[in-house]
Protein backbone atom coordinates (compact mmCIF):
# COMPACT_ATOMS: atom_id res chain seq x y z
CA UNK A 1 0.00 0.00 0.00
CA UNK A 2 1.06 3.34 -0.58
CA UNK A 3 2.72 5.40 2.59
CA UNK A 4 1.08 8.62 3.30
CA UNK A 5 2.69 11.01 5.93
CA UNK A 6 1.81 10.85 9.23
CA UNK A 7 1.06 14.81 9.12
CA UNK A 8 -1.09 14.70 6.39
CA UNK A 9 -1.83 18.21 4.50
CA UNK A 10 -3.10 18.43 0.79
CA UNK A 11 0.17 19.67 -0.14
CA UNK A 12 1.89 16.15 1.04
CA UNK A 13 -0.91 14.39 -0.65
CA UNK A 14 -0.26 16.23 -4.16
CA UNK A 15 2.88 15.15 -4.52
CA UNK A 16 2.72 11.63 -3.08
CA UNK A 17 -0.32 11.03 -5.56
CA UNK A 18 1.94 12.79 -8.49
CA UNK A 19 4.43 10.05 -7.47
CA UNK A 20 1.64 7.39 -7.17
CA UNK A 21 -0.21 8.28 -10.48
CA UNK A 22 3.25 8.25 -12.49
CA UNK A 23 4.21 4.62 -11.09
CA UNK A 24 1.07 3.46 -11.89
CA UNK A 25 0.72 4.70 -15.61
CA UNK A 26 3.94 3.49 -16.58
CA UNK A 27 2.35 -0.15 -15.29
CA UNK A 28 -1.33 0.49 -17.49
CA UNK A 29 -0.79 3.94 -19.60
CA UNK A 30 -3.88 2.83 -21.57
CA UNK A 31 -6.25 2.47 -18.09
CA UNK A 32 -4.67 5.79 -16.97
CA UNK A 33 -4.76 7.77 -20.24
CA UNK A 34 -2.64 10.56 -18.90
CA UNK A 35 1.01 10.29 -16.93
CA UNK A 36 -0.73 13.02 -14.00
CA UNK A 37 -3.81 13.56 -12.36
CA UNK A 38 -5.93 16.13 -13.45
CA UNK A 39 -4.80 20.12 -13.20
CA UNK A 40 -6.36 21.92 -10.56
CA UNK A 41 -8.16 24.30 -13.04
CA UNK A 42 -9.80 21.57 -15.07
CA UNK A 43 -10.82 19.52 -11.86
CA UNK A 44 -12.32 23.11 -10.37
CA UNK A 45 -14.20 23.84 -13.56
CA UNK A 46 -15.28 20.65 -13.96
CA UNK A 47 -17.14 21.01 -10.10
CA UNK A 48 -18.10 24.06 -10.98
CA UNK A 49 -20.80 22.81 -13.53
CA UNK A 50 -22.94 20.76 -10.84
CA UNK A 51 -25.73 21.98 -8.83
CA UNK A 52 -25.09 20.73 -5.85
CA UNK A 53 -26.69 20.73 -2.31
CA UNK A 54 -26.01 18.69 0.45
CA UNK A 55 -28.72 16.05 -0.70
CA UNK A 56 -27.02 15.54 -4.23
CA UNK A 57 -25.98 12.15 -4.91
CA UNK A 58 -22.64 11.90 -6.84
CA UNK A 59 -20.88 9.00 -8.50
CA UNK A 60 -17.48 9.17 -9.49
CA UNK A 61 -16.00 6.74 -11.67
CA UNK A 62 -12.33 6.60 -12.49
CA UNK A 63 -11.61 8.54 -9.27
CA UNK A 64 -8.00 7.80 -9.22
CA UNK A 65 -6.22 9.43 -6.54
CA UNK A 66 -8.43 11.84 -6.20
CA UNK A 67 -7.49 16.03 -7.40
CA UNK A 68 -10.85 15.74 -9.20
CA UNK A 69 -12.87 14.41 -5.61
CA UNK A 70 -11.18 16.68 -3.36
CA UNK A 71 -12.70 19.59 -5.93
CA UNK A 72 -16.03 18.18 -5.72
CA UNK A 73 -16.07 18.13 -2.18
CA UNK A 74 -14.55 21.48 -2.10
CA UNK A 75 -17.89 22.44 -4.11
CA UNK A 76 -19.64 21.30 -1.51
CA UNK A 77 -20.78 17.48 -2.41
CA UNK A 78 -21.20 15.62 1.08
CA UNK A 79 -19.08 13.06 1.22
CA UNK A 80 -21.41 10.87 2.92
CA UNK A 81 -23.34 11.29 -0.37
CA UNK A 82 -20.12 10.24 -2.72
CA UNK A 83 -19.41 7.24 -4.14
CA UNK A 84 -16.25 6.62 -5.93
CA UNK A 85 -15.32 3.87 -7.99
CA UNK A 86 -11.89 3.20 -9.29
CA UNK A 87 -10.01 0.08 -11.45
CA UNK A 88 -6.49 0.18 -9.88
CA UNK A 89 -6.47 -1.16 -5.78
CA UNK A 90 -3.41 1.13 -5.10
CA UNK A 91 -5.03 4.01 -6.22
CA UNK A 92 -8.11 2.86 -4.66
CA UNK A 93 -5.96 2.42 -0.99
CA UNK A 94 -4.85 5.98 -1.32
CA UNK A 95 -8.08 8.11 -1.54
CA UNK A 96 -9.56 6.46 1.19
CA UNK A 97 -6.99 6.64 3.58
CA UNK A 98 -6.20 10.36 2.12
CA UNK A 99 -10.18 11.10 2.45
CA UNK A 100 -10.35 9.66 6.43
CA UNK A 101 -7.28 11.83 7.05
CA UNK A 102 -8.37 14.88 5.01
CA UNK A 103 -12.52 15.03 5.92
CA UNK A 104 -14.27 14.08 8.95
CA UNK A 105 -17.40 11.96 8.11
CA UNK A 106 -19.86 9.79 10.78
CA UNK A 107 -19.65 6.72 7.83
CA UNK A 108 -16.35 5.37 5.97
CA UNK A 109 -15.82 7.68 2.64
CA UNK A 110 -17.59 5.12 0.00
CA UNK A 111 -14.33 4.28 -2.38
CA UNK A 112 -14.61 1.22 -4.32
CA UNK A 113 -12.35 -0.82 -5.94
CA UNK A 114 -14.07 -2.31 -8.98
CA UNK A 115 -14.97 -1.85 -12.56
CA UNK A 116 -17.35 0.74 -13.39
CA UNK A 117 -18.91 -1.16 -15.76
CA UNK A 118 -20.99 -3.05 -13.72
CA UNK A 119 -21.51 0.68 -11.57
CA UNK A 120 -25.10 -0.82 -10.57
CA UNK A 121 -23.62 -4.03 -8.69
CA UNK A 122 -21.24 -1.66 -6.87
CA UNK A 123 -22.78 1.55 -5.56
CA UNK A 124 -25.22 1.24 -2.42
CA UNK A 125 -28.34 -0.72 -4.17
CA UNK A 126 -30.83 2.47 -2.87
CA UNK A 127 -28.75 4.68 -4.94
CA UNK A 128 -29.82 2.68 -8.56
CA UNK A 129 -31.97 5.37 -10.43
CA UNK A 130 -31.32 7.72 -7.97
CA UNK A 131 -28.02 9.42 -8.88
CA UNK A 132 -27.94 13.22 -9.69
CA UNK A 133 -24.49 13.07 -11.53
CA UNK A 134 -22.27 10.49 -12.79
CA UNK A 135 -18.69 12.51 -12.88
CA UNK A 136 -16.26 10.34 -15.29
CA UNK A 137 -12.87 10.92 -16.38
CA UNK A 138 -12.38 7.63 -17.39
CA UNK A 139 -9.88 7.20 -20.61
CA UNK A 140 -12.99 6.71 -22.69
CA UNK A 141 -10.92 7.64 -26.09
CA UNK A 142 -8.42 4.91 -25.49
CA UNK A 143 -11.57 1.85 -25.27
CA UNK A 144 -12.82 0.20 -27.67
CA UNK A 145 -16.64 1.22 -28.93
CA UNK A 146 -18.26 -1.43 -27.55
CA UNK A 147 -16.69 -1.19 -24.05
CA UNK A 148 -17.17 3.22 -24.11
CA UNK A 149 -20.54 2.25 -24.78
CA UNK A 150 -21.01 -0.51 -21.47
CA UNK A 151 -19.51 1.92 -19.49
CA UNK A 152 -22.29 4.88 -20.73
CA UNK A 153 -24.91 2.31 -20.80
CA UNK A 154 -23.76 1.18 -16.66
CA UNK A 155 -23.99 5.19 -15.89
CA UNK A 156 -26.98 5.77 -17.14
CA UNK A 157 -28.76 2.69 -15.35
CA UNK A 158 -27.81 4.08 -11.84
CA UNK A 159 -28.78 7.64 -12.86
CA UNK A 160 -32.01 9.73 -11.84
CA UNK A 161 -34.10 8.88 -15.31
CA UNK A 162 -35.48 12.55 -14.66
CA UNK A 163 -33.12 14.79 -14.01
CA UNK A 164 -29.70 12.94 -13.96
CA UNK A 165 -26.66 13.32 -16.37
CA UNK A 166 -23.47 12.58 -16.89
CA UNK A 167 -20.23 15.03 -16.91
CA UNK A 168 -17.46 13.40 -18.35
CA UNK A 169 -13.28 15.01 -18.56
CA UNK A 170 -11.81 14.14 -21.26
CA UNK A 171 -8.71 15.16 -23.23
CA UNK A 172 -9.74 15.63 -26.71
CA UNK A 173 -12.24 18.11 -28.14
CA UNK A 174 -14.00 15.44 -30.01
CA UNK A 175 -16.35 13.50 -27.82
CA UNK A 176 -15.34 10.16 -27.09
CA UNK A 177 -18.88 8.84 -27.70
CA UNK A 178 -20.03 10.73 -30.94
CA UNK A 179 -21.50 7.05 -32.09
CA UNK A 180 -23.96 7.27 -29.31
CA UNK A 181 -25.40 10.67 -30.84
CA UNK A 182 -28.93 9.37 -31.66
CA UNK A 183 -29.65 8.44 -27.98
CA UNK A 184 -27.31 10.81 -25.82
CA UNK A 185 -27.32 15.35 -25.97
CA UNK A 186 -23.87 15.57 -25.92
CA UNK A 187 -22.52 18.98 -25.13
CA UNK A 188 -19.05 20.43 -24.51
CA UNK A 189 -19.57 22.41 -21.79
CA UNK A 190 -16.33 23.28 -20.70
CA UNK A 191 -12.68 23.32 -23.28
CA UNK A 192 -9.65 24.56 -21.63
CA UNK A 193 -7.51 25.23 -24.39
CA UNK A 194 -4.45 26.31 -22.38
CA UNK A 195 -4.53 23.36 -20.40
CA UNK A 196 -1.89 20.35 -20.79
CA UNK A 197 -2.60 18.95 -22.33
CA UNK A 198 -6.36 20.72 -23.85
CA UNK A 199 -8.89 19.41 -21.01
CA UNK A 200 -12.64 19.64 -22.41
CA UNK A 201 -15.52 18.48 -20.26
CA UNK A 202 -18.57 16.99 -21.78
CA UNK A 203 -22.48 17.04 -20.46
CA UNK A 204 -24.05 13.73 -21.57
CA UNK A 205 -27.75 13.96 -21.26
CA UNK A 206 -30.04 10.39 -22.30
CA UNK A 207 -32.29 11.88 -25.10
CA UNK A 208 -34.70 9.23 -23.99
CA UNK A 209 -35.83 11.21 -20.64
CA UNK A 210 -35.99 14.42 -22.73
CA UNK A 211 -38.81 12.78 -24.90
CA UNK A 212 -40.54 11.13 -21.84
CA UNK A 213 -40.61 14.56 -20.35
CA UNK A 214 -42.39 16.16 -23.98
C1 LIG B 1 -7.26 9.99 -16.30
S1 LIG B 1 -7.31 9.06 -14.79
C2 LIG B 1 -8.29 10.19 -13.81
C3 LIG B 1 -7.97 10.14 -12.35
C4 LIG B 1 -8.55 11.28 -11.52
N1 LIG B 1 -9.99 11.31 -11.59
C5 LIG B 1 -8.00 12.58 -12.03
O1 LIG B 1 -8.74 13.20 -12.78
O2 LIG B 1 -6.90 12.94 -11.69
C6 LIG B 1 -8.47 7.79 -15.20
C7 LIG B 1 -8.76 6.82 -14.05
O3 LIG B 1 -9.79 5.93 -14.48
C8 LIG B 1 -9.50 4.63 -13.96
N2 LIG B 1 -10.24 3.63 -14.77
C9 LIG B 1 -10.00 3.25 -16.05
N3 LIG B 1 -10.90 2.33 -16.45
C10 LIG B 1 -11.75 2.14 -15.40
C11 LIG B 1 -12.89 1.33 -15.20
N4 LIG B 1 -13.36 0.51 -16.18
N5 LIG B 1 -13.53 1.37 -14.01
C12 LIG B 1 -13.07 2.19 -13.02
N6 LIG B 1 -11.98 3.00 -13.14
C13 LIG B 1 -11.33 2.98 -14.32
C14 LIG B 1 -7.99 4.54 -14.08
O4 LIG B 1 -7.44 3.52 -13.28
C15 LIG B 1 -7.57 5.95 -13.68
O5 LIG B 1 -7.34 6.06 -12.30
Amino acid sequence: MTSLPHSITIKSIASEESRLFFKQWLKSPMQLGTFAPISLKLAHLTASQLEVTNKTTIVEIGAGTGRLTRALLARGVNLDKLAMIELDPKMSDFLRHSLQHLYTSKAQPKVIQGNAEILSELIPSAWVGKVDYVVSAIPLMYMDETLRERIIQAALDVLNPVTGSIYHVSYSPISPIKFMEGEILQKRAVSVWGNMPPGFVWRFTPKRYLHDLS
